[in-house]
């Protein structure tokens, strides 16, 4: 079986998906910059379904993050079959209030460090002319957010360059799988959210049922995964909802924060 190697893998998303890997078999590079759980992690999918694991503690929101990750996989002798571009944070707020080290942090892990691993990862792959690339955005990169601005923007970027790279690489008989989520039950969002509260009623899936939904569709070759009925309907709606639907959300809900003016 290829190896898989799985940004994020130390909760939410991320870890649903290398179990999913490793129930078919793959054995794993499971990467995020939290050590001891990375290490429970690896141990329990090891335990659990007897593949090869390693454990590469690596912060990913550097610029230097994608090459140092090829090299480390290059020198635990690991070739890489399926990448997972799937590490992410949400910082809530206006851009203009927003600590330069939050903005660059999450433009680092949401476009220079996926789009470095595709480019080393995907150049061998095509060498070998087989490979698998899942590039997990979200439904919030089909339109703009103020609130999220940075956010949503950067994953519209994962988004349209999850696109134009499976073009590129589909003849070189590799594919490329966009995740857009909506809203999953994880320790993604801060206090203003009660994800329990929201699971219970059905507006956030379990991170399982998305990761189920996208390894199927990635070895099914499919263009985009969007799981589950809620967040397709959600994600249509949000297109054609005009500006102002938006704004009502801004002001009625504590989710897209909007200052009083000054
Ligand atoms: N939850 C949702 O509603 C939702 C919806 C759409 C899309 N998504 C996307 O799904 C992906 C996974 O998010 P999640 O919901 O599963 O949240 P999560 O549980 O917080 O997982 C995020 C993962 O990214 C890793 N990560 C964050 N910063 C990192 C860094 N600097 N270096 C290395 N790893 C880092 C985290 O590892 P550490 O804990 O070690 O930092 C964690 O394993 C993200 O890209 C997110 O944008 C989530």
């Amino acid at each position: 079986m290829d190896w898989a190697l799985v940004t994020g893998a130390c909760s939410g998303i991320g870890l649903e998906l290398a179990r999913g890997l490793a129930k078919r078999g793959h054995p794993l590079v499971l990467v995020s910059n939290r050590e001891k759980e990375l290490a429970e992690a690896a141990a329990s999918l090891r335990a659990a379904h007897g593949v090869e694991v390693h454990a590469v503690v690596m912060d990913l929101a550097r610029a230097e993050a994608g090459p140092e990750l090829y090299a480390e996989a290059k020198a635990r002798g690991v070739e890489v079959g399926v990448l997972v571009n799937n590490a992410g944070i949400l910082h809530f707020g206006e851009v203009a209030e927003m600590p330069g080290a939050k903005v660059n942090a999450m433009l680092q892990l949401h476009a220079v460090t996926p789009t470095m691993l595709a480019r080393l990862f995907g150049a061998e792959m095509r060498e070998r002319r087989r490979g698998q690339i899942l590039i997990v955005s979200s439904i919030s990169a089909f339109r703009p957010y103020p609130g999220i601005a940075i956010y949503s923007a950067s994953k519209r970027y994962l988004f349209d360059f999850a696109d134009a790279l499976r073009h590129e690489l589909l003849p070189w008989g590799v594919n490329v799988t966009c995740l857009a989520p909506g809203a999953v039950a994880t320790g993604l969002y801060d206090s203003r959210v009660d994800v329990n509260l929201a699971k219970k009623t059905g507006v956030m899936v379990e991170a399982a049922f998305v990761a189920d939904r996208a390894l199927t569709g990635l070895f099914e070759g499919r263009a985009l995964v969007v799981p589950g009925f809620g967040a397709k309907l959600l994600g249509l709606l949000m297109q054609l909802a005009p500006g102002w639907v938006v704004g009502v959300l801004r002001r009625r809900t504590g989710l897209l924060p909007m200052p009083p003016p000054g």
